[in-house]
């Protein structure tokens, strides 16, 4: 669906659902995400449908993660870290 357009200068490791995943450093999660094909970013909690980003701005609110322990991120807000943990919510979980 995405493709970069040129290798990024320097990269940063995360970890997406415990899967290490080398990205561009300064760029948002739901980038990084996307470029690496991974467009669910959870799933929605009354149907259980695949969510993933839609706005990229922080209005829609479609690409809610939980990094760093944190519930209910915006991936599409968020810069991406070294040893980031992301985690994609895949049924209605309560926050821990
Ligand atoms: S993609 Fe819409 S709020 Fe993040």
């Amino acid at each position: 669906m995405f493709r970069r357009l040129h290798e990024p200068a320097s990269t940063v490791t995360v970890f997406v659902d415990d899967a290490p995943l080398r990205v561009a450093a300064g760029e948002t999660v739901a980038a990084a995400l996307l470029g690496a094909g991974i467009a669910v970013f959870r799933a929605a909690p009354r149907h259980g449908g695949p969510r993933g980003p839609y706005c990229m701005i922080g209005n829609c609110y479609d690409c809610l993660l939980e990094i760093d322990g944190m519930p209910y991120r915006q991936g599409c807000l968020t810069t991406v870290a070294e040893g980031m943990r992301i985690h994609r919510p895949m049924e209605h979980e309560e926050p821990k």
